[in-house]
């Protein structure tokens, strides 16, 4: 089998892939192959391992003459035109496994930053411009404090076990209810979107990006949120209109807001550029050596798994 993968990762995740099958890596020196580059070279090839921002378009798909299966390196899909795959025949598999505790991690390691104003103080720390006074640098305690889910699934109940760990309480707004089970483990509360917007202290997004949950966070949903509440965004950039938080949090009417996902990918809106209650970050979610290798074996995992039987992580 002949397997492309389009970014030059670490291999040492990818060794019992590289034993078993004929896999084609960018060079050294080269990041990754371009659009271009794969497109020119996918009718060889039987595999397709993309990463999260990598576009698997009908045009890819239909020039992948031999392609059975794409393994995207990443729990998120919407870079692949899914139904066109699926009316292909071809398979989709993704890596929610591996992605879940560090992406939570970081959804609570935001929500500390902007609460507790850890990033706001080291930048200012470092030019002088910080006063040391007991009423200075004030943020929010976690403790005691709600945190609103907004997408109870993997990661949702990962971020709501570490928010329990700390004292919060937790409410979530989902599709639907979770198993009271689950609920109870967090003592985790269904409300509507509204109540959700409305009881918050901190609203984290943890749902995909759809046509659904595309803007959940505007103009209009932030004017029902408290003035003090904090909104962290793991999950999309799409789910927040960036130009309407930033006029919120310029406004100070509302108090923080820690992103790790942004609308335009890598493009952060400039209006959040000067803003000292954001915390910003380059959507390292799962950026640790650790998972880098994990998400390599979990995708080896679904190629092997696919041509040799077992547990495939399909999404079509
Ligand atoms: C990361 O953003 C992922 O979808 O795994």
């Amino acid at each position: 089998m002949k397997v492309l993968v389009t970014y030059n990762m670490f291999r040492d995740g990818y060794s019992e892939l590289i034993e078993k099958y004929d896999v084609t890596f960018p060079a050294e020196g080269q990041e990754s192959f371009s659009y271009e580059e794969v497109l020119e070279m996918i009718p060889e090839y039987d595999v397709l391992q993309s990463m999260y921002n990598f576009p698997v378009t009908k045009e890819l798909l239909d020039k992948g003459v031999n392609l059975k299966i794409v393994s995207n390196y990443a729990a998120g899909f919407e870079n692949i035109d899914v139904d066109y795959a699926t009316q292909k025949g071809i398979v989709i598999t993704n890596t929610p496994d591996p992605v879940t505790e560090p992406t939570a991690d970081m959804a609570m390691g935001l929500m500390l930053s902007v609460m507790r104003r850890i990033a706001d103080c080291d930048r200012r720390l470092r030019t002088n411009e910080l006063e040391w006074g007991l009423l200075d640098n004030l943020g929010y305690s976690l403790w005691g404090k709600t945190l609103g889910i907004y997408g109870m699934g993997r990661i949702g109940q990962a971020l709501a076990r570490r928010a329990k760990a700390a004292g919060m309480k937790i409410i979530y707004n989902n599709r639907r209810p979770v198993d009271p089970h689950i609920e109870s483990l967090y003592d985790a509360k269904y409300v509507s979107f509204d109540e959700l917007l409305a009881a918050s202290d901190v609203i984290s997004l943890n749902a995909p990006n759809t046509p659904q949950t595309h803007h959940i966070i505007n103009k209009e949903t932030i004017s029902k949120m408290k003035p003090t509440a904090t909104i962290i965004n793991t999950a999309r950039g799409p789910l927040i209109n960036e130009k309407e938080l930033a006029d919120a949090l310029r406004s100070r009417q509302i108090y923080g807001a820690g992103l790790d996902v942004f609308e335009g990918g890598h493009k952060v809106s400039e209006e959040l550029l000067d803003l000292d209650n954001v915390v910003l970050t380059p959507h390292t979610g799962t950026q640790t050596y650790d998972v880098r290798n994990e998400m390599a074996a979990f995708v080896s995992r679904n190629i092997i798994n696919f041509f040799e039987g077992g547990t495939v992580c399909r999404v079509n």
